[in-house]
């Protein structure tokens, strides 16, 4: 119908005045309408909204249904239309268009990535008003991290979606197209404005301020455990229970002007615990620690010690987290009379590593540093 169409009028040489400007591609003709960004799309009907979906790997992108039909294409290209034919109902959702930021695990998700992917999604996505959302297609098991980077540094009130897949494209019932479909279809409604970066799998809709992978293998794996989901889709359809509102604490960082983020390592507490690696990871350039402490924070006393004698000395900041699986640490549990400990507060050691990292690439000194973790530290 729509080729039909548009061939007609082509033959007639008319204006072409109704809202369909170009038809959906062909498996030959990926291309039919190129913005002013050079962001390619694959269909153009002015009157559906318009959405970029950023590819960075994972699971998901294993998820066309016909990898022979690719042959030939700029590898862009190639990634967007294979998930189009995955999930052709896309179209009728948004015009979409692709841009491949990285082609890899998510483990292998670096910040020099992050920083890029920010970067782009300001240019193709923010700085554009005919872009509706974002939606980054992204390995499940560290996504917690790149969502919490992007929700720190994109905040120009247009939806950013995180969508992932648990289960392969070969697998009976694989999640990966369903959950586009609907991460389109979140990032393209005027009602996701003004929520931060969310994720959108398994008919939920997230805020990935809180949002935490708690299972390795199963389908509903994201969860707040505590503060709960945004809202769900039913048919396809987002629901969202409450209007927006932004999490207590949350700040915005301006990564624009910023090259490289400094190295944080997480280290984990156990019993027995020793500081030498501690020592060794600062000798080999660490410049901040997140500990995934034991309950509120806790390490044991030899390393506490350790800790103390870093922020004093050294003046490297340290932020203790936990280990569990949700939970806060407060001011008064990590409190000494002889250092000054930067507690975590409601962010897990994932997180905190993510926003020590972005302090530190800012320049923040400690004092500035445990500041901004301190709102969301209920003491
Ligand atoms: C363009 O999108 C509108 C929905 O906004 C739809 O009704 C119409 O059929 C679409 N046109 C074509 C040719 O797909
Ligand atoms: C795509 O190109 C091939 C080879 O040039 C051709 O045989 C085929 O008919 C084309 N398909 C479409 C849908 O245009
Ligand atoms: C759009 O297509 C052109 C021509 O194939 C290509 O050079 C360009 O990189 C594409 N744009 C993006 C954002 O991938
Ligand atoms: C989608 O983008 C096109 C091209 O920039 C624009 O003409 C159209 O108005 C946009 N659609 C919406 C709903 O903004
Ligand atoms: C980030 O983007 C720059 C500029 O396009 C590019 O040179 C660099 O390779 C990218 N880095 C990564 C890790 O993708
Ligand atoms: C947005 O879409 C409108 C309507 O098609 C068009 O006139 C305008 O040039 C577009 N703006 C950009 C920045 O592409
Ligand atoms: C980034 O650098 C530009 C040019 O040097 C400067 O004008 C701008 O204020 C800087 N932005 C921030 C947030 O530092
Ligand atoms: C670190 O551990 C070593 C070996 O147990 C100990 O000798 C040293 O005093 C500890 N350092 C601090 C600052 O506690
Ligand atoms: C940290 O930075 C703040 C703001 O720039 C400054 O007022 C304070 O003196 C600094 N503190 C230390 C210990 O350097």
């Amino acid at each position: 119908m729509a080729i039909g169409l548009f061939t007609l009028a082509a033959l007639a040489g008319i204006a072409y005045t109704s809202p369909v400007l170009h038809r959906r591609a062909t498996s030959n003709d990926t291309t039919v309408f190129t913005n002013y960004n050079g962001l390619n799309f694959t269909q153009m009907n002015t009157t559906l909204p318009n959405v970029t979906i950023f590819a960075t790997g994972g699971t998901i992108a294993g998820s066309s249904s016909d990898n022979t039909a690719t042959t030939g294409y700029a590898e862009g290209d190639v990634t967007v239309l294979n998930l189009i034919d995955a999930v052709p109902s896309l179209l009728d959702v948004a015009n979409v268009a692709g841009v491949q930021v990285a082609n890899v695990g998510s483990e292998d998700i670096t910040s020099d990535i992050l920083l890029n992917l920010s970067k782009l999604i300001h240019q193709y996505v923010c700085d554009d008003p005919n872009m509706s959302g974002a939606v980054i297609t992204h390995g499940t098991d560290t996504m917690e991290e790149s969502a919490f980077f992007m929700d720190a540094t994109v905040n120009c009130g247009k939806p950013v979606i995180m969508v992932g897949a648990m289960r392969p494209a070969t697998a009976v019932s694989a999640d990966g197209p369903f959950n586009l479909l609907e991460a389109v279809t979140v990032a393209a409604d005027p009602n996701a404005k003004d929520r931060g970066t969310m994720l959108v799998m398994n008919d939920r809709i997230a805020s990935t301020y809180y949002m935490t992978k708690m299972n390795a293998n199963t389908l509903d794996t994201f969860k707040s455990v505590e503060m709960g989901f945004l809202g769900e889709l039913i048919s396809d359809k987002p629901y969202f229970y409450y209007p927006p509102s932004t999490p207590t604490g949350k700040a915005a960082y301006d990564v624009n002007n910023v090259t490289t983020i400094p190295r944080v390592d997480i280290l984990f507490s156990y019993q027995d615990m020793h500081n030498d690696t501690l020592y060794n990871a600062i000798e080999a350039g660490a410049q901040g620690f997140v500990i995934a402490g034991a309950g509120a924070g806790g390490v044991t006393t030899s390393f506490n010690y350790a800790i103390e004698d870093v922020l004093n000395r050294l003046e490297i900041p340290i932020v203790q987290s936990f280990r569990t699986a949700s939970g806060e640490v407060p001011l008064s549990d990590v409190s000494s009379t002889t250092a000054s400990h930067i507690p975590s507060g409601y962010l897990n050691p994932q997180k905190s590593r993510i926003l020590l990292g972005l302090l530190l690439a800012q320049g923040k000194n400690l004092t500035e540093i445990a500041a901004a973790f301190s709102p969301s530290v209920d003491d």
